[in-house]
């Protein structure tokens, strides 16, 4: 078995919370700046050496990812292949989708919505290091009540909770993670959260409990852009730095 590093993006979702931009389009097709969202993670995962990629997506206008990025020769991508997330299961649920894309590889995941200033190369150079586990990204946030915030003891990660009321750290996971092949196990014995989802943070914690998570903070700006504000905030730092 080959041991390379694969990129997964996830783009699917409804994209509720940007009612009414999403209701003819998928979240991930909106413009960041001069680009369509969709480009930023794919840029990531190239300037992290990443050469394999599946885009899993959803909602009516999956075709268009198709239209709008072919076979992925123009980002130097030696391979993109794409699927189908039916409704809306959660970030583990999509994940489900890439089990045999993956064949035991090791995968880096990646929010469509995610966009991130730096390049993630040395994390990811770090996990193929990795005899194991998983390796996450986090961030210090003005808002961490809004993710799955990280607490810290001895420079080890003791727990995630998903949008707690109170958090107890101003530090996030971000959408970016990185697994072995073990994680397909774990998201098999998920029961969808009080929201109805699968969620990433269950899978992170089950990572916690095996002593098998590592964690680097991400360099640069980092956001999300799934609301009005997030969306209005992506698209302002990226127009700020490309005019640097
Ligand atoms: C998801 C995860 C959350 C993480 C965030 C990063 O949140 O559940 O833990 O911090 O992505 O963008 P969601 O976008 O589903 O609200």
């Amino acid at each position: 078995m080959s041991s390379k590093v694969k990129g997964v993006i996830l783009a699917g979702g409804l994209g509720t919370r940007l009612y009414p931009l999403t209701s003819i389009t998928n979240k991930h097709l909106l413009p960041i700046y001069n680009k369509p969202m969709i480009y930023y993670p794919i840029q990531a995962l190239v300037n992290a050496g990443i050469e394999d990629i599946l885009l899993v997506t959803g909602g009516n206008n999956a075709g268009d990812f198709l239209r709008l990025l072919g076979s992925g020769k123009e980002f130097g991508l030696k391979h993109i292949e794409y699927t189908y997330q039916k409704g809306e299961g959660g970030i583990a649920d999509a994940l489900k989708l890439a089990e045999d894309f993956a064949d035991g590889n090791k995968i880096v995941v990646i929010l469509g919505d995610n966009i991130i200033e730096k390049s993630i190369k040395t994390f990811v150079d770090k996990f193929a290091g990795q005899k194991e586990g998983a390796r996450i990204l986090i961030k210090k946030v003005p808002d961490p009540e809004r993710f799955g915030v990280v607490e810290l003891k001895q420079g080890r990660i003791i727990k995630i909770t998903e949008k707690p009321k109170k958090p107890k750290t101003d530090y996030i996971v971000t959408g970016i993670y990185m697994y072995d092949a073990k994680v397909f196990k774990i998201i098999k014995t998920l029961k969808p959260s009080k929201r109805g989802e699968l969620e990433i943070t269950d899978v992170n914690n089950e990572y916690i409990r095996l002593k098998q998570m590592h964690y680097d903070v991400l360099l640069g700006f980092w956001t999300d852009s799934g609301t009005f504000e997030s969306l209005l905030r992506a698209n302002n730092l990226v127009a700020r730095k490309t005019k640097d």
